[in-house]
């Protein structure tokens, strides 16, 4: 039979491009484990907001000023007189902090779950080196308003890098292209923002994938599916990425987008903590702000920076709390990946570890008043103390066995009708009379069920680390 014309096409593109060849060994033929849970939905999130930004960066280029005198108004122009600019302008601050939300979860499912154990070593590491990148992006993408915010926190962090001995004024001298912050560190941050951190994160995160697909995802259970396969060669404990996981992945599109788009109509700003107020006002290199806070995504660093009561000993101590998170794949001593299988030492230093960290960015958003500075100093100590004790208390604890195949946890949807009743519980429903003769279901909070739904949930926690 003669080949229909797309087949001729595609033919035609086959000789000459393996197409098909990247489709199954990247998506029909690549096989993740079958157990992946909703922890596994933020990697593909991440590279929703990635598009996203760039989608929205480009947008919002087109009418963006990088000039000191019209930055400020160009914002506010794309903001009111651009068609559909709010819409692209908030799509792109909300998608920031989306970002490391996304990125957050996604690095703490890696702690959870032992991802960045050996053979993963490379993709924490090209990981790591991502989340530097964001940063640095974020930092210099939150200069272009040319607010108030934007001026002063970029002054308080280039000012940072002035308490390195000896090369210290010269290096944020080089780095502000001035004296003070000024059209041209404007200049520099916008081509970095633009064009060349965004070159090097893409970079980054396709060798991320590509070192993930050469030796596959890490699971749950934190079993090796490749070392297990059927008379085929297939992973007994896998199935194909397409159509399984790239379904499954637009269930946490769904969800990600519905949260994203409320926020977006409803919130942008997010009570300041996603746009701060004083970035509404605009830059005034005479006037410093009463009080200067970072984005929260910086926050935890920040009030480690701040705990240190030296300039110095501080700037190494916000830069050790990052560096010691690359180090984590040769800290880590377990013989187990899974916090399933771990021992009860790991998971309590893990649940210190996520409080030290929430409580951290907390103190960073609030002035630093001796009580804030204490408590930062003591969240720091556990925050360090969770990476450089973990070779110590990742050997001594006793794991428990691994089994040979992954396990099946019960589904959303399994659990469904548990989650109702809980619900259920927490609440009360009377039925009462309106003033005009309707009868109205009263639904009001039930003291005594949250109460005994804490208790449960204290219970289960504590049975859990033990
Ligand atoms: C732009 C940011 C990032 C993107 C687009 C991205 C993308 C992905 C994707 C698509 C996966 C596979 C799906 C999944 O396991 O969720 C993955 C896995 C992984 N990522 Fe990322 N990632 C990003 C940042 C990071 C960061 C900052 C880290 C940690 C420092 C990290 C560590 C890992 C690890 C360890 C895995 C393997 C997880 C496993 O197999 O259990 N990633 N990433």
């Amino acid at each position: 039979m003669k080949p229909t014309r797309i087949e001729a096409c595609a033919h035609w593109v086959e000789k000459r491009f393996p197409l098909s060849k990247l489709w199954n060994d990247h998506m029909a033929q690549y096989y993740a484990p079958k157990n992946f849970n909703f922890w596994y939905f933020f990697g593909s999130l991440a590279l929703l907001v990635l598009v996203n930004q760039f989608i929205t960066g480009i947008l919002l280029t087109m009418n963006y000023k990088p000039d000191a005198k019209l930055a400020f108004d160009s914002v506010e122009y794309i903001m009111r007189d651009v068609d559909w600019g709010w819409l692209v302008r908030y799509m792109h601050s909300t998608g920031a902090s989306a970002f490391f939300i996304v990125v957050y979860l996604h690095m703490f499912r890696g702690l959870m779950y032992g991802s960045f154990k050996q053979p993963r070593e490379l993709i924490w590491t090209f990981g790591m080196l991502i989340f530097v990148c964001l940063m640095a992006e974020a930092f210099m993408g939150y200069l272009l308003p040319w607010g108030q915010m934007s001026y002063w926190g970029a002054q308080v962090i280039i000012s940072l890098f002035s308490a390195i001995p000896v090369i210290g004024d010269d290096l944020s001298l080089w780095i502000r292209g001035d004296y003070v912050i000024s059209d041209a560190t404007l200049n520099r941050f916008f081509a970095f923002h633009v064009i060349a951190v965004p070159l090097v994160l893409i970079m980054l995160v396709f060798l991320h994938i590509v070192a993930l697909h050469e030796v596959g995802s890490n699971n749950p259970d934190g079993i090796e599916i490749k070392q297990s396969k059927d008379p085929w060669g297939h992973p007994v404990d896998g199935i194909p990425f397409h159509p399984y996981y790239s379904v499954k992945d637009i269930v946490g599109v769904a969800v990600f987008m519905l949260f994203f788009a409320t926020i977006i109509f409803y919130m942008p700003e997010m009570g300041g903590y996603f746009l701060e107020h004083a970035n509404f006002i605009p830059a005034d290199p005479l006037k410093t702000p009463e009080h200067i806070a970072p984005v929260w995504y910086f926050t935890p660093f920040y009030a480690i920076l701040r705990a240190v009561p030296d300039k110095f000993a501080g700037v190494i101590a916000m830069g050790g709390s990052i560096v010691v998170l690359f180090l984590l794949p040769w800290l880590d001593r377990s013989p187990v990946k899974s916090i399933r299988y771990r021992g009860g030492m790991f998971k309590k230093a893990l649940v210190l570890f996520v409080i030290s960290f929430l409580a951290l960015g907390y103190l960073g958003t609030q002035p630093a008043t001796y009580g804030a500075v204490i408590a930062a100093r003591i969240f720091t100590a556990i925050y360090f103390g969770f990476f450089l004790l973990m070779p110590l208390y990742t050997q001594w604890e006793k794991t428990k066995p691994v089994p040979k195949s992954v396990t099946m946890q019960p589904s959303l949807e399994e659990r469904l009708p548990a989650i109702k009743a809980t619900f259920e519980e927490m609440l009360t429903k009377k039925e009462v009379e309106t003033a005009d003769g309707r009868v109205v279901t009263q639904i009001r909070p039930n003291s005594a069920g949250i109460i005994a739904v804490l208790t449960r949930f204290a219970k289960n926690l504590k049975a859990s680390l033990e």
